[in-house]
Formats: C-alpha cells, sequence, structure tokens
C-alpha cells in the first residue's frame, strides 16, 4: 500500500509533535504493509503567495530531522496539502516542488464550508495540462455534494476519501460511502496527524464489503500512480448493501 497523505514532518503543522512520534507511526505503517509515503504538511495558498520559498525551506527542515531516526520502509516522498484559500499564485505550478512526489498531482483542500461554486471555481483556476488537482477527503465539505464531486471529476481533478472516515457512522461516514458508491473516489489515504489512522481501516472495511478489489486499486494502484507521475485508472463503484431507509432516502433525494 501506498499513503499520499500523512502529517509526520515533526512540529511542522497540526501532525506529529516529535520525531520519535513519527517514527513509531512509520514503523506501524511498515508492519502494515505501507511501502510509501508522501508527507504533506499544510500550507495555505495565501502563505504560498507571500513566501513560497519559506514554506520550502521548513519543510526541508523537518525532512532532514525526519530521515536520520526514520526505518528505511516506507520510502518517504514530499508534498503539501494546501488550502485554497486563495487562489493559487500561477507560478507555483510551474515546477512540481509543491506537488506531491514532484508528480502532476497537487494534493488540495478547502474551507469545510466552501460553497460549491467557490471550489469549483478554485479548481478550474488550478487544472492545466500539467496539473491534476487531488482533492482531500471530499466527504468533509458540507455545500460540496455528489454532483459538485462529479463536476469536479469531469473537470479533471481527483478525489480522495479519509480512509478511517470510511466505516464511521457519521455524515462524513456516509456520504465517504456515498461516494465510493457513485464510482467517484479515486483513492483513499490514512491523513494521519501522529495518531492511528492508517490505510488498514479502508483496505479492510472494504474488504468486508465484498470489494478487496476495489481497495487495491484505491490504496495501491492509483497511490501508485502518484508516485510514479502516471496515469490513474477508473475505479469501479462499490457495490454497498444498503438498508431499506438508505434506499427511500435516495429515492426521495433527501
Ligand atoms: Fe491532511
Amino acid at each position: 500500500m501506498i499513503d499520499i497523505h500523512s502529517h509526520l514532518l515533526p512540529e511542522l503543522d497540526d501532525g506529529s509533535r516529535s520525531v520519535a512520534q513519527s517514527v513509531l507511526v512509520l514503523q506501524q505503517f511498515a508492519e502494515q504493509g505501507v511501502t510509501d509515503v508522501v508527507l504533506t504538511p499544510h500550507v495555505t495558498a495565501w502563505e504560498l503567495a507571500e513566501d513560497k520559498e519559506d514554506a520550502l525551506e521548513r519543510r526541508e527542515v523537518a525532512f532532514q530531522l525526519l530521515t536520520r531516526e526514520a526505518p528505511r520502509v516506507p520510502r518517504l516522498h514530499l508534498g503539501f496539502e494546501i488550502m485554497l484559500n486563495h487562489p493559487l499564485p500561477p507560478e507555483i505550478l510551474k515546477d512540481r516542488a509543491f506537488s506531491l512526489a514532484g508528480s502532476r498531482y497537487y494534493l488540495v483542500e478547502f474551507f469545510m464550508s466552501v460553497s460549491e461554486n467557490d471550489a469549483t471555481e478554485l479548481l478550474e483556476s488550478l487544472s492545466n495540462e500539467h496539473a491534476v488537482p487531488l482533492v482531500a477527503h471530499a466527504e468533509r465539505y458540507k455545500h460540496c455534494h455528489l454532483r459538485a464531486v462529479s463536476k469536479w471529476r469531469d473537470m479533471g481533478a481527483k478525489i480522495q476519501v479519509d480512509a478511517t472516515t470510511l466505516g464511521r457512522s457519521t455524515q462524513r461516514g456516509k456520504y465517504a460511502r456515498q461516494l465510493l458508491g457513485a464510482g467517484v473516489v479515486d483513492v483513499v489515504a490514512a491523513d494521519n496527524h501522529g495518531d492511528d489512522r492508517t490505510l488498514t481501516n479502508a483496505v479492510r472495511f472494504l474488504a468486508d464489503n465484498g470489494s478487496a478489489d476495489i481497495a487495491t486499486l484505491l490504496a495501491e494502484r492509483n497511490t501508485r500512480a502518484v508516485i510514479e507521475d502516471t496515469d490513474m485508472v477508473s475505479v469501479p463503484a462499490v457495490p454497498f448493501r444498503e438498508g431499506v431507509w438508505d434506499k427511500i432516502k435516495n429515492i426521495l433525494g433527501t
């Protein structure tokens, strides 16, 4: 498995607080079969507009600290999770210093209350022939439902859901399952913040639903496309077994 979204660079954001904490998580990832991890500290589009070199320098310092102590497996790659609170300055896309593992894929997020129109416009400004936005935890945005996510994919964006959310009985969990059930999710990722969130949560959940093959596409095939800078494959809809009440709500459109 390959995890393309994590906050394990120590003391850089709201993720891991120390090298030791990150090393523990990486050791656990290795035991679970994770071969590669992309380190994606938070940065805002506004910060990048102000001083993009500062973000790169701070990331490099934390990366050097971590690599001195990190286990040999999983391999570590660099990236960012970019908060689109401001249109991304075009020069950010000129080289791939801010993408995932130097690939065409840029991990982006929005404020949770972002409107469908604002999110769509921001993604439009980011998509071009050299850049593919990968929307982080698409299940979080309460005003952006299946229609919005489908539109983003039609525009060329890719969609990530959080592995741990998938099996939860929360509204976010239901929405994550709805997106997977509609076949509009491209990758799952742990979004680990120095805690126990892991890809295996999604892989086990999907295997229990008879969809182990789809789990492989989401956690291995398409995440490999990120670190190798190749095309992703489309992932079939997950045939979740719905309850009668869910079916009625879907028919009613609620
Ligand atoms: Fe994140």
